[in-house]
């Protein structure tokens, strides 16, 4: 299970009318998966996307639908439904009730609650990527964000109306990841068993430049090292994210250095030392074109030939980094045979206390989607899982970091007390 911030918090969750609203019937069960209590109010325009009983039936809970209902005001009232939550989520968050937010409109039972609350408010917006563009719709997003509302993604690509653009709802994973980090601030988290520990994490693939417009790079998304952070965060460590080009929002409450090249990124590696723990889950390109092209290389009768140089090894580096040298070095092993076997050698190799192989063979569909099934390799076990979600994975491995570094407390105490 993931790190207990969850467990029995109340969230309660706006679904307003975007297409999107049928994550919002995942989100639900994410959440309580992981033992929230979730409470839903579905606006009017949300229920045109998703029925109430279908709400209801994933939160096993009634829904707060009307703002003058005789049984939702005895039963509930509005004030008391954004008192008795830990925090609000609006998943998805209209064009709509966004400039209501922003207004201070309260005409429903959502504009309501959401003005009424003295909690914290998150915000995963969802719409048109000409609406998120229009100077509206931006003017809203600042005065909410000024307002101390949390905003996650919207993120980019292939739209519901059959445009790209910004505007797509962010995954689900990464708002269950936001809303454990919201949590987690300040004082908040139940069980911070990583509190006082500083992490660095890379992720996401490099660019490495040929010319200024063209590079070479691979196909990371930075899904797992993005939710590994966000897992170390929800553990209360103080996290330093490397993260190369990706199209995933900046964790909440994470340190993100964006870093373009494998010598960027090494460098702000480099420059977030002392860490306890580093985690590198970072594609880095292990070669980069030896001259960086200053203008367009033309197209000519000539196919040109580039000469390639060796890049750093940012995980070999940060193992042997003497007494800079994190007490934890955990590497990945990308391999498409031989998986562990290759992955033992490559921790050999690169000097690393653990390292987790996964398959990256294209039938196993790891680069880009939503699940990895690793194996975590240490100097004297071989520990297989399960196929599981990246979020997952990056939990169960948050768990093993937090048991290392219980146990090195442990022992550090009984050295002291010569127990
Ligand atoms: N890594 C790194 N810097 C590099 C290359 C890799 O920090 N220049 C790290 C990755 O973040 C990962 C581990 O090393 O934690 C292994 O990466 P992988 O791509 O599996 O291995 P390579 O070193 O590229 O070796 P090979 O291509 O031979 O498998």
């Amino acid at each position: 299970m993931h790190c207990t911030v969850l467990s029995d918090r109340t969230i309660l969750l706006v679904i307003s009318g975007g297409i999107a609203a049928y994550k919002s019937l995942d989100l639900i069960r994410r959440l309580r998966d992981q033992g929230a209590v979730v409470r839903c109010v579905l606006t009017k325009g949300g229920s045109q996307f998703v029925t109430p009983l279908s709400v209801s039936a994933l939160a096993s809970e009634r829904v707060y639908e009307d703002l003058f209902s005789l049984n939702d005001e005895s039963e509930m009232g509005h004030i008391q439904l954004s008192r008795e939550s830990d925090i609000i989520v609006v998943a998805p968050a209209t064009a709509d009730l966004m400039a209501k937010m922003a207004g201070g409109v309260a005409d429903d039972l959502a504009s309501t609650v959401l003005l009424a609350s003295n909690k914290p408010i998150m915000i995963a917006p969802s719409m048109n990527t000409e609406m998120w563009n229009h100077p509206a719709t931006q003017r809203n997003l600042k005065q909410l964000i000024a307002d101390g509302v949390t905003v996650i993604g919207p993120g980019s690509g292939d739209l519901a109306c059959g445009e790209v653009g910004a505007g797509r709802m962010i995954g689900v994973d990464e708002i269950v990841s936001a809303v454990e980090a919201k949590l987690c601030e300040g004082a908040v988290a139940i069980d911070a068993p990583l509190k006082g520990v500083r992490a660095l994490v890379t992720s996401g693939p490099t660019h490495e430049a040929i010319d200024p417009v063209r590079f070479i790079s691979n196909r990371s998304s930075g899904k797992q090292g993005h939710a590994i952070a966000a897992a170390l965060r929800a553990a209360g460590a103080d996290v330093v994210l490397v993260s190369g080009p990706t199209n995933l929002p900046d964790p909440v409450g994470v340190t993100t250095v964006h870093a373009e090249s494998a010598l960027e990124m090494e460098a702000a590696c480099r420059e977030a030392l002392p860490v306890g723990v580093a985690i590198c889950a970072a594609a880095v390109a292990d070669w980069r074109p030896k001259a960086f092209a200053p203008g367009k290389i033309k197209k000519g009768a000539e196919i040109p030939k580039f000469e390639m140089v060796e890049n750093p090894d940012i995980l070999a580096g940060l193992s042997a980094a003497g007494s800079s040298r994190p007490a934890l070095v955990i590497g990945f092993a990308a391999e498409t045979s031989d998986v562990i076997n290759e992955a033992k050698r490559k921790r050999a190799r690169k000097g690393c206390d653990w390292i987790i192989a996964n398959d990256v063979s294209a039938a196993a569909g790891v680069i880009g989607g939503d699940n990895n099934t690793v194996h975590v390799i240490d100097e004297s076990s071989v520990e297989s899982w399960p196929v599981l979600s990246k979020v997952e994975v990056a939990s169960r491995i948050v768990a093993r970091v937090a048991k290392y570094f219980l146990g090195a407390t442990a022992e550090q105490d009984s050295q002291r007390t010569g127990a």
